[in-house]
């Protein structure tokens, strides 16, 4: 990101008047600890960075995650912009007000809610983005798109090869519309106390299976197992009745043109996932919750879901 995008930032801002100081992270998750804000708590007093300074995270999720934590903690909180440059960033991480750093046993456990002053999304930085990170994003506007809007799922499904050859008109109108989306649900519920958890479709299972196949040593992208898990979830919907078989082949079909995933052969054992399920940090006394799609753009929260359920909706995905 820095080789692309850093110079004409430092040379925007130095020209409209700006003193700026900048730091460039490794990439990756790793970078997401306590370990780097301190590096950039000691670069920023070295700078001179007062309560009336701006940090200006340029990234993807893991930097804004991060510099929006330094930015909320350093003295006890100065103003930050994200400037997000993955699709996931741009639909997703910078958007909401949560900051975080993860914990070498969980993940962003240590993080506090402070929303940025502004985000700035240029789709024009997804063009050097790998494929792989697109898809990423892809999946999160899906998830929108089912939780909350049929019309973009209709806009998906009609542009799948505009979005992937990263396609600037396709992609402003896409992530204006998925900003759009988690800003009326974070609005609504900033602490996640309710309506927000509807953002956690396919996350449930997907997580789940993020980590046992981490821990198999076959680790995969966030995309995939959240489009794995969008897929289980909504065939549990469906094994209720709560939601029309036929919606699911379509979820299905779309996650496939999109390169993403809705079967995995070797799934890990489902007493394992269902193990990883009620340690879920966002299970409560062990209860499983579960946001259900019951249509294009409509989710409902159950909280009585059976172990066996789980089972068989886990199943359908080993096929
Ligand atoms: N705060 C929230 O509400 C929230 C929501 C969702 C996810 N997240 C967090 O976001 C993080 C994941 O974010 P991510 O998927 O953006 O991963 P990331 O930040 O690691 O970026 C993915 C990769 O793409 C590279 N990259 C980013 N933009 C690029 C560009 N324009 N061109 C070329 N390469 C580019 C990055 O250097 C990195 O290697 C996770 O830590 C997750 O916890 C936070
Ligand atoms: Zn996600």
């Amino acid at each position: 990101v820095a080789a692309f995008y850093q110079a004409p930032v430092l040379a925007g801002l130095t020209a409209a008047g700006f003193s700026v100081q900048s730091a460039v992270l490794p990439p990756g998750e790793t970078t997401k600890t306590l370990a780097q804000a301190e590096r950039l708590y000691d670069a920023m007093l070295r700078a001179d960075v007062d309560r009336g300074s701006i940090v200006v995270a340029l990234g993807g999720g893991v930097v804004t995650d991060l510099a929006g934590f330094v930015a909320a903690t350093y003295m006890r909180g100065i103003a930050w912009i994200a400037l997000p440059t993955s699709l996931l960033g741009q639909v997703d991480a910078s958007v909401g007000g949560k900051t975080a750093v993860d914990h070498p046993e969980c993940k962003n456990l240590v993080g506090a809610f402070h929303a940025p002053a502004a985000v700035l999304a240029d789709v024009r930085t997804l063009a050097t983005l790998p494929d792989e990170e697109l898809r990423t994003g892809l999946a999160e506007v899906v998830k929108h798109a089912v939780i909350r809007d049929a019309a973009l799922m209709d806009l998906v499904e009609s542009h799948t090869d505009a979005l992937l050859m990263s396609d600037p008109v396709t992609l402003e109108e896409v992530v204006a519309r998925n900003i759009r989306i988690k800003v009326d649900v974070v609005a609504a519920d900033e602490r996640e106390a309710g309506l927000r958890r509807i953002l956690n479709y396919g996350h449930t299972v997907g997580h789940a299976i993020a980590i046992a196949l981490l821990a198999a040593g076959r680790p995969t992208t966030h995309g995939r197992a959240v489009a794995l898990g969008m897929v289980a979830e909504a065939r549990l919907a469906a094994r209720r009745g709560l939601l029309d078989p036929a919606t699911v082949d379509r979820l299905g079909r779309l996650l496939a043109r999109l390169g993403l995933p809705t079967t995995l052969a070797d799934l890990p054992d489902a007493d394992r996932l269902l193990d990883l399920l009620r340690h879920d940090k966002k299970a409560e006394g062990g209860r499983l919750r579960f946001v259900l799609p019951t249509a294009v753009g409509a989710v409902t929260e159950v909280d009585d879901v059976a172990p066996q359920e789980i089972r068989d909706a886990l199943a359908t995905l080993r096929v």
